[in-house]
């Protein structure tokens, strides 16, 4: 029987450098001759992409916050039967752009939801997958604001208030520390460093299945 894949999920406050370490992971897996899907939320499926365009579309400011987690969650419902679950199964890998972490902190902590009922709900999208691993990459509120400012273009969550981009920032770092398989990571290094960093847990999250899965024999 084929090993379970791992599943690797990468969060983040935006402007974290999150897509060139998901690049470096998936050019990490290749060298090493193993296979690794890269997955996005919300998206990754042809449901969850049309989700994803009613959630970013910055026409749909009249957008109820209850209603939005749970087309996030939908999106995750989705993603997870679809793709996630069944490519694990098979022994690849999947490397996922946000996560549930994500609609704890923004939906719950930055919306004001209440964070168990975003718990709940995301519950029965999850299906029982859980991440392997959940790296939280951490940048400064400063330097968050300088690497976004300047773009020609923002979705509908970018286009929030300062003051809720201030609380995403806040509620990454207070619940990225309750979260089960989270790893912090120091974005403020150098790009190198932190694909180094993050790459040295995957190997030895790699050699501690490995030794587990000797020990069960
Ligand atoms: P995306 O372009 O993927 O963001 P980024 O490039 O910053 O990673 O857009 C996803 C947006 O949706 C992002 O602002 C975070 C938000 N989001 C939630 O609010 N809840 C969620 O559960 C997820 C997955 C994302």
């Amino acid at each position: 029987m084929t090993a379970k894949g791992l599943f690797i999920v990468i969060e983040g406050i935006d402007g974290s450098g999150k897509t060139t370490q998901i690049e470096n992971l998936k050019a990490y897996f290749q060298k090493k001759g193993a296979e690794a899907i890269v997955t996005r939320e919300p998206g990754g499926t042809k449901i969850g992409e049309k989700i994803r365009e009613i959630l970013l579309n910055p026409d749909n400011k009249e957008m109820d916050p209850i209603a939005e987690m749970l087309l996030y969650a939908a999106s995750r419902a989705q993603h997870v039967k679809e793709l996630i679950e069944k490519n694990l199964k098979e022994g690849k890998h999947v490397i996922c752009d946000r996560f549930v972490l994500s609609s704890y902190v923004y939906q719950g902590f930055a919306r004001g939801i209440d964070l168990e009922a975003v718990k709940k709900v995301n519950e029965i999208a999850m299906q029982g997958v859980v991440p392997d691993i959940i790296f939280f990459i951490n940048i400064s509120d400063e330097e968050s604001f300088k690497r976004r400012m300047g773009r020609s273009y923002c979705d509908r969550i970018e286009n929030e208030e300062k003051e809720f981009h201030i609380n995403v920032c806040k509620g990454y770092r207070k619940l990225a520390k309750d979260m089960e398989n989270a790893v912090w990571i120091d974005g403020m290094k150098s790009v190198d460093e932190v694909a180094k960093d993050m790459i040295a847990y995957i190997e030895k999250k790699l050699y501690d299945i490995a030794i587990v899965g000797t020990q069960n024999k």
